[in-house]
């Protein structure tokens, strides 16, 4: 196995390669990485996967991620042995991604008008920090630990944050969050300090942390773990690979996510395509990307609501003059992405182009939602049991949109990625307290 991965820019015009030990997150030309493969993982190896469920006592075998360690293998690792995977790869005890898999949620199928054996919605917020982000830094704080990485950084609407502060403590490293300042959930916050990370208090948005924070990761030596590093998108290839898992390969019609910095739909797309071109999936699912309408870059963008033109990866040939011109125009006229959804409250997407690209491989679809429909979206999830926060509930409503156009026909099979769990506590009790909300129970007096 030795030298089969390595990192290459993802413009086919550019190419560059580097080693897997190479740290940047671009290469020389300003572009963003993948994670490549040499060999084809086999197909038997499904077998493998699902002997792995029972995990015989190995952590690597309970973690949703490491599970299939097979299709991530940038570190090269070639054997079951616990002693040795411990010394490389990097673990919450197993507990990453080991609760995350695809539910059927009939009173969310009736709001959707779905059939119910159609409706898949999978909770990542059952990942040990709540959210999603586990499943990508338990892989790229493996990459950390490979390089010798003393701290981990990494700007955040609150996730990432919590996911790199609780990894950060387990590996004994440090860990700078950079957070813009008033602007995250109170629970998301209250867990950086818990795990002991140095939070650092962004006067501006998102994209102000972020620009600030791959700055001093370069200057002062840290190790960012945002999504712009490809090794966080290696891990969260396991999302869509688990929902496939539990659907016994059969492939929906439909994968969905709510959309921000487009991590998700990057990772989502670049699992398709290596599944595909390694002949474990004949059909290929389409993508559905859904944006906050007070944060609706991608679907602006993608949707040709800005300057008539539909952006498209067109195959490694997308108009990133288009996307500057956004962006100024942004600036000129002081819009600011503004959604009650802070996770998703992200105006320059950092995975734009690799999620053009996951959207053109999928034939996929962007539409968006009011900060009113997500909080029905999250709603109905909790009358199914399950947790989840605002964000995901963009998922559901978005889902229901995406069928009241006819673009999801009422017998497609979709899965939803429900990304995070509640972690603002106030959300909750005043969509409750005001009967006018569509599922609102208000308090007895
Ligand atoms: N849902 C939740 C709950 C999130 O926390 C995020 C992103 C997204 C969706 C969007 O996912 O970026 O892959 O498109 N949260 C990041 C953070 C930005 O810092 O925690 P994406």
């Amino acid at each position: 196995m030795q030298g089969d991965a390595y990192l290459k820019c993802v413009n086919p015009k550019c190419g560059l390669e580097y080693t897997i030990l190479s740290t940047n997150v671009q290469c020389e030309n300003g572009h963003v990485l993948d994670v490549k493969y040499k060999n084809k993982p086999s197909p038997n190896l499904k077998e493998t996967f699902y002997q792995r469920r029972n995990s015989k006592g190995s952590i690597f075998n309970e973690s949703g991620v490491w599970r299939f360690r097979e299709l991530l293998n940038f570190c090269q690792i070639d054997t079951e042995d616990i002693e040795e995977c411990s010394k490389v790869l990097v673990s919450l005890d197993g507990a990453e991604g080991r609760q995350s898999k695809p539910y059927q949620m009939s009173k969310a199928a009736e709001f959707i008008g779905i059939e119910k054996n159609g409706l898949w919605l999978q909770p990542e917020g059952y990942n040990p920090s709540g959210s999603f982000k586990d499943n990508g830094m338990a892989t790229a704080v493996t990459h950390a630990k490979m390089v010798g990485a003393k701290k981990i950084v990494c700007a955040s609407t609150g996730n990432t944050s919590a996911s790199a502060g609780m990894f950060a403590a387990n590996e004994g490293i440090k860990c700078d969050v950079y957070i813009p300042a008033g602007q995250i959930a109170p629970g998301k916050l209250s867990q950086a300090y818990q795990f002991g990370a140095q939070i650092v208090q962004v006067e501006g948005n998102f994209d102000d942390a972020l620009k600030q924070s791959l700055e001093d990761a370069k200057n002062y030596d840290g190790y960012t773990v945002n999504s712009v590093n490809p090794f966080r998108i290696e891990g969260q290839k396991t999302i869509p690979i688990r929902a496939l898992e539990y659907l016994n390969w059969e492939v929906p019609d439909w994968i969905v996510y709510p959309g921000g910095a487009l991590g998700n739909t990057s990772s989502c797309g670049k699992a398709l395509m290596e599944l595909y071109e390694w002949g474990w999936i004949k059909k290929i699912p389409r993508i559905a990307v859904i944006n906050s309408e007070g944060a609706s870059t991608l679907s602006d963008l993608y949707n040709g609501e800005f300057e008539g033109e539909e952006l498209r990866w067109n195959k490694g040939n997308p108009n990133t003059e288009l996307i500057s011109r956004y962006y100024d125009h942004l600036d000129k006229e002081g819009l600011r992405p503004k959604t009650k959804a802070t996770a998703i409250q992200i105006g320059r997407p950092a995975n734009i182009l690799k999620g053009l690209r996951s959207l053109e491989f999928t034939n996929g679809v962007v539409t968006t939602v009011s900060d009113s429909e997500m909080l029905d979206g999250m709603s109905v999830v909790g009358l199914n049991g399950f947790d989840c926060e605002m964000a995901s509930g963009a998922t559901v409503v978005g889902i229901k949109k995406l069928m009241n156009q006819g673009i999801i026909k009422k017998d497609d099979v979709v899965v939803g990625i429900l990304t995070g769990r509640q972690k603002d506590a106030m959300i909750p009790v005043d969509y409750h307290s005001d009967s006018k909300n569509t599922f609102a129970i208000p308090p007895k007096k």
